[in-house]
């Protein structure tokens, strides 16, 4: 690698992090530093790292974005046979990470995934928009696809049935 890696640094002046400053209850903190992240226009401030396990103990991570906060449950969306819908089946245990760099800020949960309810999930799917729901109707997500022209044609059969 020719880029010096070990010397790209910044300073961190954002201020510190003082616990008489914290509220007993976290999640009333990160309600306040989610809103901040979207005042201050970061880019996908809804973005976060989900990390689940392999039946045999291997982690992996991917992006999503949070779509419901309620009754300190960290909601976002996602097909039930991807890899990490498959691995929360077997191993329910989960960990998410936002990280807001703009604001030199980062929050870490750990915590056990369940499902949203069948209505819960068919009301967010409903109110996404058209193509959105069709992609999420033909991609067969973490799996291998042939080429790109077979998906969009699945899109197009799919686009033509509703
Ligand atoms: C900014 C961003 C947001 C994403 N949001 C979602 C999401 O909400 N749900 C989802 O299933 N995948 C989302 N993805 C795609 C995932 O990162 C991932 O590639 C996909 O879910 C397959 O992951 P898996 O094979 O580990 O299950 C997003 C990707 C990016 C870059």
């Amino acid at each position: 690698m020719k880029i010096n890696l070990a010397g790209i640094r910044q300073e961190y002046t954002k201020g510190g992090l003082r616990e008489s400053e914290l509220p007993d209850n976290p999640l009333l903190l990160f309600d306040r530093w989610l809103q901040e992240a979207i005042d201050a226009k970061v880019n996908e401030p809804t973005a976060v790292i989900v990390s689940t396990v392999s039946a045999d103990g291997k982690p992996s991570t991917r992006t999503v974005l949070l779509k419901g906060l309620s009754d300190g449950k960290f909601i976002f969306y996602t097909n039930y046979d991807s890899r990490k819908g498959k691995q929360l089946a077997h191993n329910p245990f989960i960990s998410l990470s936002f990280v807001w760099h703009e604001l030199e800020r980062q929050v870490h949960i750990e915590g056990k995934a369940t499902k949203v309810s069948p209505k819960e999930s068919d009301e967010y799917f409903r109110q996404r928009p058209y193509k959105s729901r069709i992609g999420a109707r033909i991609s067969p997500q973490s799996q291998p696809i042939a080429n790109r022209m077979q998906l969009m044609r699945r899109f197009v059969q799919e686009a033509a049935r509703w």
